[in-house]
């Protein structure tokens, strides 16, 4: 999703390379365009953009070449406009003496483009990033200061954004924050802004958190904080962050997502271990048991963790709780929500906007809300009564990996401690995880050299691994944007067996208590020529009845197994990316963090 950057600085400088670094650093988000303004210290305002690769755009422009006291850079991803030169950002003002850009989506775009355009205003582009500019343009043009025309411009713009921007003749650099993400930092003799703190990390370590519906007010030594609602000084402490630049670099691993995927043993005992020690983890299962109904709710992976994690709890705590896709969440039983229900609202990112309007609705309903979130200091993170930190760290690569495998973790510790049962046995799980990336990824590899042509897969489960197919169905569809579809395998037969033919591939995420059903559903497919890929502990028949097996290391417990069994499907993902030629970090059209409706 679209990432904006901005600095001031004390003196003149060299800023292409710094805007550069924070259009590589921002780049996980997902994007399509992108585009550079530097402002001199005379007030002349250097612009440069395009659709494009941030290397591509960067070198056909040298962008390493521009100059500035202040910079602002802006990656977007296309919602309002195709992504090309005119519609990417920054974005001027009719005269040319305001710059800025935007992330995030101002719903009413289209109407205020209009009123611009009736009001006599250049209006170059159909982005929305632009409208931002107008918006402030407007009150500037009637006399208003910079802040006080941003106070007025965002109550003129709905929907959730943030936007940089800066005047030709002033030594400040301004943005807001309404709804998509922004934090502010204290550099060598600069001061920057950002959508995330990633791509502050190169330039410093001392932070300030920027809050919904303040604007920053920066300038070469000082970041200043006001309120839009009265324009009143807001005080912040400075943040120091002590994680280290290791966590956002590719280390020997060739992509983001192979680093992620070995990741997930050091990230699930390191969970585990923060679980034990959590006071939160005693008053959510407190606050679930006592409760109507338990809602688990997310998007994408996140929803995925939720369905596996209702399985556990119905399986370990006699607990039954609704898995919800957040925006079906709030049609579905929006109506009928009440104030002793419980919602646990997970999403990696912590922003992703169908979550947040869930959150919205539930808050409504009077219903308690409980997070399992990664980043840290996210929106989610702030407005739940009581939440887990996935712990994870960075999750650069757009397909989530090592949060999922910390989410099912979460939920399974959960289940495990509401049901009353040893936590303790989690503790192999690491060992495990291990275990099962050295067992599969020679084999995933090798399996994707056969699969990389197909243009359609199955991937089937039951039960425990009904969630982890459609996981794996996900993950494929992602990186290799072959058609994957997940399906329970005994539906099977009620329609999608229809397709299968010769040299069909059906992938079988076998869980260890499914052997017969799973060995039926083989056959059903291998005796219309489809190809049997079995995903599991190795076992007798399903290899005699399988074409293919991945096979994972044994263990007793079918929870941890379904937790495991996810891993070769990551890998297979990763290699069919690999082998099709596509980057499994960066896919096409997705973004990291989802801030739009
Ligand atoms: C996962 O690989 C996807 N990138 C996507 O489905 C993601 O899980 C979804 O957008 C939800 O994101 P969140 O966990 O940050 O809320």
């Amino acid at each position: 999703m679209c990432g904006i950057f901005g600095i001031i600085t004390s003196e003149e400088r060299l800023l292409g390379p710094t805007l550069i670094e924070a259009g590589r650093m921002l780049s996980y988000r997902g994007y399509d365009s992108v585009g550079c303004a530097t402002i001199s210290q005379e007030g002349e305002i250097d612009l440069r953009k395009d659709a494009g690769k941030v290397e591509t755009v960067a070198e056909k422009y040298n962008f390493a070449e521009m100059t500035g006291k202040r910079g602002i850079l802006q990656l977007r991803w296309a919602t309002f406009g195709a992504p090309s030169q005119v519609n990417s950002q920054p974005h001027l003002d009719s005269d040319g003496d305001l710059v800025g850009a935007h992330n995030g989506n101002v719903v009413n775009n289209v109407e205020l483009r209009k009123e611009f355009i009736s009001e006599g205003m250049t209006v170059r582009s159909e982005n929305d990033g632009e409208s931002c500019i107008h918006a402030v343009e407007r009150y500037v043009d009637r006399g208003f200061n910079m802040v006080e025309a941003i106070r007025k411009a965002a109550g003129d713009l709905e929907g959730d954004f943030s936007f940089v921007i800066g005047k030709d003749d002033e030594d400040v650099l301004y943005a807001i924050k309404k709804g998509s993400g922004l934090v502010a930092g204290y550099a060598e003799e600069a001061t920057v802004v950002s959508s995330d703190l990633p791509s502050l990390l190169p330039l410093t370590r001392r932070i300030v958190r920027v809050e919904d519906g303040e604007i920053v007010i920066m300038t070469p030594d000082k970041i200043e904080l006001r309120s839009v609602a009265d324009g009143g000084v807001i005080e912040r402490e400075i943040e120091e962050i002590t994680e280290t630049m290791e966590a956002v670099k590719k280390g020997n691993f060739a992509h983001f997502m192979l680093k992620e995927i070995h990741e997930q043993p050091k990230v699930a005992e390191e969970l585990l271990h923060l679980l034990d020690n959590s006071e939160d983890v005693d008053q959510i299962v407190a606050r679930m048991k006592t409760a109507d109904h338990v809602y688990l709710v997310g998007c994408g992976t996140s929803y995925h963790a939720c369905l596996l994690g209702s399985v556990y709890f119905g399986r370990l705590a006699g607990k039954a709780t609704i898995p919800a896709v957040a925006t079906q969440f709030m049609a579905q039983y929006g109506p009928t929500l009440g104030p002793n229900d419980v919602g646990i609202f997970v999403s990696q990112s912590g922003e992703t906007k169908d979550v947040l309007n869930a959150i919205e609705l539930a808050e409504q309903k009077g219903i308690g809300v409980l997070g399992l979130v990664n980043v840290v200091g996210s929106t989610l993170m702030r407005v739940s009564t009581h939440h887990i930190p996935l712990g994870c760290g960075y999750e650069i690569s757009v397909p989530a990996t090592k949060t999922f495998t910390n989410q099912v973790l979460s939920f399974l510790y959960l289940a495990l401690r509401m049901g009353g049962h040893d936590t303790n046995i989690l503790y192999e799980l690491p060992e495990l995880m291990k275990q099962t990336i050295e067992a599969t990824d020679g084999q995933a590899a090798e399996l994707a050299k056969a699969l990389v042509d197909v243009p359609d897969l199955y991937q089937l489960g039951y039960g425990l691994t009904y969630p982890v197919a459609l996981e794996g169905s996900l993950k494929l569809k992602e990186i290799t944007y072959q058609h994957c579809e997940g399906i329970l395998s005994t539906e099977f037969k009620h329609g999608p067996l229809s397709a299968v033919e010769e040299g069909y591939p059906v992938v079988f995420v076998a869980g260890q208590e499914d052997v017969d059903l799973i060995v039926s559903g083989i056959n059903e497919a291998t005796c219309r020529g489809g190809r049997a890929i079995v995903v599991g502990t190795e076992d007798a028949r399903l290899r005699a009845n399988g074409d293919d097996f991945l096979t994972i290391p044994k263990v007793d417990s079918p929870e941890i197994e379904a937790l495991l069994i996810v891993i070769p499907l990551q890998l297979l993902s990763y290699h069919l990316a690999l082998g099709r030629g596509y980057d499994p970090d960066f896919p096409r059209n997705l973004s990291k963090t989802l801030t739009v409706d």
